[in-house]
């Protein structure tokens, strides 16, 4: 079947069967690879996107639930004010380590930071925690 989707305001359409998780869509059919592929049971987190600007895991999100909305890649998230903002707080912080897992992480941040545009990079950075 042919779905029309709106990633990182771009229309696509791409033809998959309707249950083909929107992960593989992103990464193997329009070719956004940012977003990465962790458990693929919705417990890790590495393929969070956001849906109208709400953190989902698109491991477990059907291409069929994802037609309708807003779909926004990490590939976007440092276009935006608040996204170049906590791209530049890891950097400054050296908060990357193998750096797999990034891309989600700082679109999770992102989706929690939405009223945070006004926000110094200090306090951005103070709000950067480790992860056990
Ligand atoms: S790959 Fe782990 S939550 Fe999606």
């Amino acid at each position: 079947m042919t779905y029309a989707l709106n990633v990182n305001g771009r229309m696509h359409s791409v033809d998959v069967d309707g249950d083909i998780p929107l992960l593989w869509v992103l990464r193997d059919v329009i070719g956004l690879t940012g977003t990465k592929f962790g458990c693929g049971i919705g417990i890790c987190g590495a393929c969070t996107v956001h849906f109208d600007g709400q953190a989902v895991r698109s491991c477990v999100t059907s291409i069929e639930h994802s037609a309708s909305s807003e779909i926004t890649t990490i590939e976007e998230v440092g276009e935006t004010a608040t996204g170049a903002r906590i791209q530049q707080a890891w950097l400054a912080e050296e908060v990357v380590q193998c750096g797999y897992c990034s891309p989600a992480r700082s679109s999770r941040r992102r989706s929690r930071s939405r009223s945070d545009q006004a926000l110094p990079i200090p306090r951005l950075r103070a709000r950067i925690r480790p992860v056990n």
